[in-house]
C-alpha cells in the first residue's frame, strides 16, 4: 500500500473564503509581511500584530470546509496505508472536516503560546488586551502560536521521516514561495516518491514535479482522492 504525504497551502482554503497571501487580494498586498510576522515586529508593536491574528482568528467562525477539505478527510478516513497531511494553513478547515493524520507545521490561529514557559493552549478569544497565561500566570505574555518569518517550522523531524518513506507526495494550493514546505518536492522526489501538484497557477517549484494539474481544489482533490480510492 502506498505511503502518501500531502502539503496543503491558503489555496485549499480559498474557496472557504479564506484569503490567500501572495496575489492581487492576498494578505500580504495590504500588510508587509516584516510589520506583522516576524519577531521583530511583535516586540517592535504587539498591538498591531495582536490585532491581525485576532481578526483573522475571528473570521474563522464565518468560513466553513470546502470539498477539497472534506475529500482529504475521506481520503484519510478510507486509505488504508500510511498518511500525513502536513499543512502550512493555520486555519482549522482540515480538521472541522475531519482530517486526524495531520500536522499543522506553521501553528494554529486557535492556539496561544506563553514564551516564559513555553505552554501551548487552545485559544478562541482575542489576545489582544490584558491576558495572563494559564500555566505559568505570566501576565501579557501570550502570543499567537504562529511559525513567524525567522522561526523554526513545527514537526520538522516527523515531516522529514515521512518524506524520505513517502511513495506518493501531493502538493495543493501552495506558490512555493516559503522554505522549508517548498523543498519538500525535492526531498520526496530525491527518496522516490512520485510528485503531483495540484494548483490554481503554476507555482515557483511546479518544473520540480512529476506533474501538475491546474485548477481549483474543490475540482481537482475530489477527483484525485476518488481515483486513488479506486486504486
Ligand atoms: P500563497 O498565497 O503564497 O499561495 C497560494 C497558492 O494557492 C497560489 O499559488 C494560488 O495560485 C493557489 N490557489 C489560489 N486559489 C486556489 C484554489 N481555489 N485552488 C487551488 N489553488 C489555489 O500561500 P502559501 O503557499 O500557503 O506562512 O504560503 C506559504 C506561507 O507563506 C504561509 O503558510 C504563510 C505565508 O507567509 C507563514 O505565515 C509562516
Amino acid at each position: 500500500m502506498q505511503r502518501i504525504v500531502i502539503l496543503t497551502g491558503a489555496g485549499i482554503s480559498a474557496e472557504s473564503g479564506v484569503p490567500t497571501f501572495r496575489g492581487p487580494d492576498g494578505l500580504w498586498e495590504g500588510h508587509r509581511v516584516e510589520d506583522v510576522a516576524t519577531p521583530e515586529a511583535f516586540r517592535r508593536d504587539p498591538v498591531l500584530v495582536q490585532r491581525f491574528y485576532d481578526l483573522r482568528r475571528e473570521a474563522l467562525g464565518r468560513v466553513k470546509p470546502n470539498a477539497a477539505h472534506k475529500a482529504l478527510a475521506r481520503l484519510d478516513a478510507e486509505w488504508p496505508g500510511e498518511l500525513l497531511l502536513v499543512t502550512q494553513n493555520v486555519d482549522d478547515l482540515h480538521e472541522r472536516a475531519g482530517s486526524t493524520r495531520m500536522l499543522h507545521m506553521h501553528g494554529q490561529l486557535k492556539s496561544a503560546l506563553c514564551p516564559a514557559c513555553d505552554g501551548r493552549f487552545r485559544w478562541e478569544a482575542p489576545l489582544s488586551g490584558e491576558t495572563r497565561c494559564p500555566a505559568c500566570s505570566a501576565p501579557d505574555t501570550l502570543r499567537p502560536d504562529i511559525v513567524w518569518f525567522g522561526e523554526m517550522p513545527y514537526h520538522m523531524d516527523e515531516i522529514d521521516r515521512a518524506l524520505l518513506c513517502a511513495d506518493l507526495f501531493i502538493s495543493i494550493g501552495t506558490s512555493g514561495n516559503v522554505y522549508p514546505a517548498a523543498g519538500f518536492v525535492d526531498l520526496a522526489r530525491h527518496a522516490g516518491a512520485r510528485c503531483l501538484e495540484l494548483n490554481l497557477d503554476p507555482s515557483m517549484t511546479s518544473g520540480r514535479f512529476h506533474e501538475s494539474r491546474l485548477g481549483k481544489a474543490g475540482d481537482l482533490v475530489p477527483e484525485l482522492v476518488e481515483t486513488l480510492l479506486a486504486g
